[in-house]
């Protein structure tokens, strides 16, 4: 059977730094209430009339130059992300006209902070059967554009930055690559994380005075229920992918997880009886990215030589949905 091997990847953030001591002045918070509470110190932010596509052009470009492979070498561009530059189409066409690539297939996925685990999924399926030989798969976001930055948004405004990660997937040239992958959903707790407006249901897709007022348009979280369900889910699916792969957790080098709250992390690796150190955290530097998270901490982990060629590693992630997923690596 084919593997879906990694065989480049980079990722780009905006260069505008946001430091909690910044945030302090905007919004009725501490560098100490987001430091306990989150572990983040800093965070990026686009500057005006900078969107996804923007960071994933230059994600991608690195990746491809890691890789070696030319625009003309992509045969499908798989965008992670809820934050497209417009309402519709996708990050991942402006990708393909702006990166002069063929007229092959590109399409979104939206699936908040599990999309980039979700788009892995995908573009090994169509590895394995060898229908495509390289996919750009890039997770991104910039909710920093629906984040409410007063007094009144301060519990998720804090939390949440900019960016974006490119891998390049192509068929393993040995037993190394994307061992498996799961996928969980659970759609009955979409109101507990979620951005409501621009909707379908809405005259005017909800653009009016009235519902603006009433901030549907921007991103609402019940933290708490949030937390519970994420402390429960990350070691589950992770257990999951260590059970199908005959693994056990001294087989692994690093798990990288979706970064959101360094409690999190901490709560999970109590959870599996294992140090912080083999749970990759940098949400100090970048806070949380959505789709973005997994791909940079896989790049950063990989600079400081956290995994290298031969290892095990588990991708695992929770977010709005509910949707929650990981997938178990051999490097
Ligand atoms: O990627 C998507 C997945 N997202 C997550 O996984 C996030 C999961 N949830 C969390 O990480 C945590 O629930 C938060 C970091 C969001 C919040 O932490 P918490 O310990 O659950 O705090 P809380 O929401 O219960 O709020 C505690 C207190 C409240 O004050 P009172 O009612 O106790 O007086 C809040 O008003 O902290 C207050 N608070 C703040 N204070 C200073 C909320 N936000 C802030 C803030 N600065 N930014």
């Amino acid at each position: 059977m084919i593997k879906t091997s990694i065989t480049g990847m980079s990722f780009h953030v905006p260069e505008h730094i946001v430091t909690n001591a910044d945030l302090e002045e905007m919004m009725d918070t501490s560098d100490e209430w987001i430091r306990t509470r989150s572990g983040i110190q800093e965070r990026r932010w686009v500057k005006e009339g900078e969107g996804a596509s923007d960071l994933s052009i230059i994600a991608s470009e690195s990746a491809m130059a890691n890789a070696g492979v030319k625009s003309s070498d992509i045969d499908m561009v798989i965008a992670a992300t809820v934050s497209s530059d417009y309402y519709f189409p996708g990050v991942a066409v402006q990708l393909q006209e702006k990166m002069g690539m063929d007229t092959i297939g590109a399409f979104d996925l939206r699936v908040g902070c599990s999309a980039f685990i979700y788009g892995l999924s995908v573009a090994d399926q169509f590895i394995k059967t060898g229908q495509c030989k390289t996919i750009l798969l890039v997770g991104t976001d910039v909710l920093s554009t629906v984040l409410e930055k007063d007094p009144i948004g301060r519990d998720v405004g804090v939390l949440f930055g900019d960016g974006a990660g490119a891998v390049i997937l192509q068929p393993s040239e040995n037993d190394s690559g994307v061992l498996s992958t799961h996928m969980h959903s659970d759609g009955k707790y979409m109101k507990e994380l979620w951005v409501e407006l621009p909707g379908s249901k809405f005259k005017d897709r909800g653009f009016s005075n009235e519902l603006m007022e009433q901030r549907r348009h921007r991103l609402f979280m019940n933290g708490r229920e949030v937390f519970r369900h994420a402390v429960k889910r990350f070691p589950e699916v992770i257990q999951e992918a260590l059970d199908v792969n005959n693994l056990t957790l001294n087989d692994i080098a690093q798990i990288i997880p979706h970064q959101a709250n360094r409690r999190i992390t901490e709560a999970v690796a109590k959870r599996m009886g294992v140090g912080t150190d083999l749970i990759y955290s940098n949400i100090h530097r970048y806070g949380n990215t959505t789709a973005a998270t997994i791909p940079i901490a896989m790049c950063e982990a990989f600079e400081e030589g956290k995994f290298s060629a031969g290892d095990h590693i588990i991708l695992a992630a929770f977010g709005s949905g509910f949707t929650w997923a990981s997938a178990a690596i051999k490097w």
